[in-house]
């Protein structure tokens, strides 16, 4: 375990954060859309899977990760935001042997999330710098928000935004873009939980695509992008810029196959001279078999189906059935 994270601006220059000599190859675990639930809570929706479990199935598989500089977690860390699932989310990665920083997803409320991480080795830095890479831990809910003049986010009364798309907002782009000027590395990475670029019809967003193509000019030193949020566990690209996405812990999905997916994670190796690869890593298990996609639910990604009408389409099939 490590101290307290060292500030950025401050006078010792270690090679990372945490006063770590870095080696030249950066390898960071990622995962995201934990959507934990308070202890003992029914998982909620069709086919929800029991996120508690997957946090089980997925450090069983991760085995032993000290080899990891870091792990990431992008967004969607409790399902509701409340405090309470923020206390079982803190104790699940609290036993995660190396440090954890994460970033807000729609699930998160600012409140909450700022104060649910107490554990020695959880944090929310807004910047990390390990070796040669600058990591910048953006929120994509910034426009959604109420932004003070120091940049303090906090969210608009009895706003809920659980499913809400990306918006940065200008003081988060102006975040991301001094943040990025500002970096002393040669490289940066953003974590953000709303992947840029998404072309799914459900998911995809034309003012936030909008916003990043407007600001990615002023970002040569980002090598890419690591979000969640679509729950398709995914690599494509985006203004020439790799974008990966983790996978859920609450639902997975692949639209080529049709199927559904198991929990999973990914990892990252993070080269000094700016190379990034990265992998996928799906835990399967009896308990999330990959069935084929129903109509419904393939509509709802299509954006031929709204959320209601897959609720009116399941609660149909429970009327039917009792
Ligand atoms: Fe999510």
């Amino acid at each position: 375990m490590r101290g307290a994270v060292r500030r950025p601006g401050q006078s010792h220059e270690p090679d990372d954060n945490y006063g770590r000599r870095m080696p030249d190859v950066i390898r960071i675990g990622q995962l995201s859309d934990t959507h934990f639930l308070e202890a003992g809570m029914e998982p909620e929706g069709a086919g929800a899977y029991d996120t508690s479990a997957a946090f089980e199935a997925v450090l069983a598989h991760l085995g032993d990760h000290e080899h990891l500089d870091l792990m990431v977690v992008t967004g969607d860390v409790a399902d509701h935001g409340r405090a309470a699932q923020y206390e079982v989310a803190a104790d699940a990665f609290a036993r995660l042997s190396v440090p954890v920083n994460l970033c807000p997803g729609n699930h998160d409320f600012d409140e909450p999330f700022a104060g649910g991480f107490p554990h020695s080795n959880l944090d929310v830095e807004r910047t990390l710098v390990l070796g040669d890479w600058t990591f910048l831990f953006a929120d994509s809910n910034s426009g959604q928000m109420r932004v003070d003049e120091e940049g303090n986010r906090s969210d608009l009364p009895g706003e809920t935004r659980l499913h809400s798309n990306g918006s940065l907002g200008t003081h988060e782009a102006a975040w991301i873009r001094e943040a990025s000027a500002a970096a002393t590395t040669e490289h940066v990475f953003v974590w953000i939980h709303h992947p840029p670029g998404v072309t799914v019809p459900l998911i995809a967003d034309a003012d936030y695509t909008s916003e990043w193509t407007a600001l990615i000019g002023d970002l040569p030193n980002v090598r890419g992008f690591g979000g969640g949020h679509t729950h398709l566990p995914a690599e494509f690209v985006f203004a020439d810029l790799p974008v990966f996405v983790s996978p859920s812990f609450k639902n997975n999905f692949d639209l080529d196959a049709k199927t559904w997916l198991p929990p999973g994670y990914r990892t990252y190796e993070f080269s000094a001279d700016g190379g990034i690869t990265s992998e996928v890593h799906l835990v399967d298990d009896e308990r999330w078999p990959r069935h084929p996609l129903g109509r419904a639910i393939l509509g709802l990604f299509n954006g031929e189906l709204t959320y209601d009408d897959l609720a009116a389409i399941a609660q149909r099939r429970r009327d039917q059935t009792s």
